[in-house]
């Protein structure tokens, strides 16, 4: 079976229980500034799983684009993709638990005539917030999984959201697949044994956190289901490397071609070749949907897979350009996108060009400053990036393959001494969505914050930020909320913000974890596999949120604040610009 099979399966089958198949989303989020690129299928429906209506309705399917950065280092080992295809289904406040899970069942074993006897099941097995999860223990029993192969696990492994710091949420439910073909399943089901690949999750959202941190039954009830295609696809085929399946082969191919090295001959040949492989492929697809190399957010991270590529066709002695060669093999692979082939190869031919001349020499030079060191200036890190182009995760990547380190906080000193190098990679997913950081847009990026308060307090504290971009003349912020907002609520949120304006509010800076920013009440998206710190910007006793900066130190230096459009933005989403006279 290959991906467009598993597709069609799967979207025909949901399709058949009245799902509607909804189109696969850009890459890079429409309305969320808080994460760079799209993670999962149910990101574009955030705003749907707390009421608001979809336009196709209550039952949905599709096939979505993903990116994952948080282990792009990872990328090397037989399973993980920074790009892949997630397969999932929605319930909007519609069907739950039990159809959810029966659905699964019949998907796994009619359509895709998985036996039973190779399938375990984990469930949310209960803590202070909520109890465990009997009722879908009982419809897994009901459908004939033994108890033995049902795992009763924590928050860690079998709980989902919210998306901010509240809203819907809840337990969810994984299916996991004995992958030997030689050897039987042992009877009893134990997750840390490798030979059980989990194929797929039900979230079953059943809570709504508020602001107290308490978990109430929610409203609507939502399932939200992720499959991923790559990993389902090879186990399917039998496979113990994903990179031999066939959305990755005709590509690890090119690659055996183009360095005149065999995939199969040792494991770093099969490293150099996974990574570049991956890396190019996610990278397609990440110009496709607009982003082009760069120094700041989505385009830094492209910037990164593009030049860590390069770096490993250096090491199974690649001399050429090749990576428009890697491309030609992804558009045929996923000719069902009409990937837009011109544009994405001019790119990447153009950053391969800029790297490929420093690349040589920055070598050599991080050589030579290495030799006899246990540890990399901040000032040398800061030098290779600066003279050769070397990201830092590289410099660092370079250095741990030595066994060394990297002075880590000279290089920080180093950096914003000369406020280059953005922040993109430190600051994690968190980005503010300044365009620059001149003292008009930090002004107006302090409004924005401002805003977002006053927002929730007239208009009620379910609405939050979908977007925002600032330019030093105006700020733009988006936020759900159902309709057109009237002129008294305009005015109320204009008075309200220009009342704390008048109060000289400071501003404070605090770095703690996510779960304390979380407690604390402040605003923002949380992914809840985040595991940095966090700055959380408070202003006064009035607004709390998680941000990236920069921000002015007190109110008494923004002006008047001005709302001078109020408009729909997409579907359940509302635009306002603004501005500080
Ligand atoms: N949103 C769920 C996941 O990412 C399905 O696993």
């Amino acid at each position: 079976m290959d991906r467009k099979e598993l597709i069609k399966k799967y979207i025909d089958f949901f399709k058949s229980k009245n799902h509607k198949e909804i189109k696969n989303s850009s890459l890079v989020p429409e309305n969320d500034p808080t994460v760079l690129f799209t993670t999962a299928g149910m990101h574009p429906l955030v705003p749907f799983l707390s009421g608001v209506s979809h336009p196709e309705g209550k039952r949905l399917v599709n096939v979505q684009r993903c990116i994952r950065t948080g282990d792009i280092e990872e990328v090397g080992d037989t399973t993980h993709h920074t790009m892949f295809e997630m397969l999932g289904n929605w319930s909007l406040g519609d069907y739950f638990k039990k159809e959810a899970i029966e659905y699964s069942f019949e998907f796994l074993t009619s359509v895709l005539n998985i036996s039973k006897e190779r399938l375990a099941i984990t469930v949310f097995g209960g803590d202070e917030n909520a109890p465990v999860d009997e009722e879908a223990v009982e419809i897994w029993k009901s459908l004939g999984i033994p108890v033995e192969r049902i795992e009763l696990l924590g928050k860690e492994d079998n709980w989902w959201g919210p998306a901010g710091n509240t809203g819907p949420c809840g337990p969810d439910t994984e299916m996991f697949y004995w992958k030997l073909n030689n050897k039987e399943a042992p009877k009893e089901f134990d997750p840390n044994n490798e030979n059980w690949v989990e194929i797929w999750n039900d979230v079953l959202m059943q809570y709504d956190k508020d602001e107290k941190g308490n978990y109430n039954e929610a409203k609507q009830k939502n399932i939200d289901t992720g499959m991923g295609v790559e990993r389902t696809v090879a186990i399917l085929n039998g496979l113990e490397d994903n990179y031999i399946a066939s959305m990755w082969k005709p590509i690890i191919e090119k690659i055996e071609k183009i360095s005149n090295k065999k995939y199969s001959k040792n494991e770093d040949i099969k490293k150099s070749m996974r990574i570049i492989a991956d890396h190019l492929k996610a990278s397609v697809f990440m110009i496709h949907d607009g982003v082009v190399p760069g120094n700041s957010e989505q385009g830094y991270v492209l910037r990164r897979l593009i030049r860590r590529s390069i770096r490993f066709g250096k090491t199974i002695g690649i001399e050429e350009n090749f990576t428009t060669k890697i491309a030609d093999e992804v558009y045929k692979i996923y000719d069902d996108y009409n990937l837009n082939s011109n544009k994405i190869s001019t790119e990447l031919a153009k950053e391969e060009e800029n790297f490929s001349k420093t690349l040589e020499q920055g070598l050599k030079s991080f050589e030579k400053l290495s030799i006899d060191k246990k540890k990399i200036s901040g000032k040398d890190a800061f030098l290779l990036y600066q003279s050769y182009g070397f990201p830092i995760e590289m410099t660092r990547e370079l250095a741990n393959e030595k066994g060394i380190e990297i002075n880590e906080g000279e290089f920080e000193k180093e950096e914003a001494s000369h406020q280059e190098l953005s922040r993109t990679a430190s600051a994690g997913k968190f980005k503010s969505g300044l365009a620059d950081s001149s003292i008009e847009t930090t002004k107006l990026h302090t409004a924005t914050h401002m805003l977002n308060q006053a927002l929730s307090e007239v208009l009620g504290k379910e609405v939050s930020q979908k977007g925002s971009n600032i330019t030093p003349e105006r700020l733009r912020f988006d936020f759900n909320f159902d309709r057109k907002m009237t002129t008294e609520e305009i005015k109320a949120v204009e008075d309200l913000v220009n009342k704390k304006i008048k109060e000289n509010l400071e501003m404070t800076i605090e770095e703690m974890s996510i779960e304390d920013a979380k407690a604390s009440g402040a605003k923002g998206v949380f992914d809840s596999k985040y595991e940095e710190l966090v700055k959380v910007y408070t202003l006064g006793n009035y607004s709390k949120e998680i941000c990236g900066g920069p921000h002015i130190k007190n109110t008494s230096e923004l002006g008047r604040f001005k709302i001078t459009k109020e408009e729909s933005s997409s579907a359940g989403i509302r635009r306002i610009k603004a501005v500080l006279e």
